[in-house]
């Protein structure tokens, strides 16, 4: 089967990591990956931001928590988070942008050999005060909206079966 094929097929939301950091080399990959997804007019609207410190992690991860209301890790002790936000203000595309950029990060991170999986509620915990506070705290300036937290890392799981596919979930007309 043609590779780029084999890898939308095969790529699974993969939840429990190893505490291994996944290699800068196959990071870059990734990430280079997520700058090339389309963007609404190309206008570029999403950023990525990347967080293997442990601590930042941890933060996350609780804030994300709270959202849900749980005390468990909902990044699954994945060693990487790559958050992914889109500029509000940039155009009306802009969530689908950042879709699209998480999109790229997964199947990419497939295709290099990382396991990966959205997290969502990026959106709350970036409303949020902390959150606000992180954002500045990084450098950031412009009406940026959480899309989705992309965790990067090697399984410590069995890797998991896709699910059947939904009857008639092609129309053709
Ligand atoms: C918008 C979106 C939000 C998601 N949020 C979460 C999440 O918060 N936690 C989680 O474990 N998986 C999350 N997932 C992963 C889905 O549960 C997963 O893609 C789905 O079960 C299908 O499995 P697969 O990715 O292995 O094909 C999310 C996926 C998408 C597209």
């Amino acid at each position: 089967m043609n590779e780029t094929l084999k890898t939308l097929k095969e790529r699974r939301s993969i939840r429990q990591y190893k505490n291994e950091q996944i290699t800068d080399e196959q990071l870059n990959l990734i990430l280079e990956a997520g700058t090339y997804a389309p963007t609404g007019m190309g206008q570029q609207s999403p950023i990525m931001v990347v967080v293997q410190d442990e601590k930042t992690i941890k933060e996350l991860s609780k804030m994300n928590a709270e959202v849900i209301g749980t005390d468990t890790d909902p990044f699954y002790g994945a060693p990487t988070v790559v958050v992914v936000l889109a500029d509000r203000g940039c155009i009306p595309t802009y969530v689908e942008d950042g879709s699209l950029v998480m999109g790229n990060l997964m199947n990419a991170a497939h295709a290099v050999g990382v396991d990966s999986c959205w997290i969502h509620r990026a959106k709350e915990v970036f409303e949020s005060e902390r959150g606000q506070e992180l954002l500045k705290e990084w450098g950031i300036k412009g009406d940026y909206v959480g899309v989705g937290n992309c965790v990067l890392g090697y399984r410590d799981c069995e890797y998991p079966q896709a699910e059947a596919r939904k009857e008639n979930y092609i129309v053709r007309v």
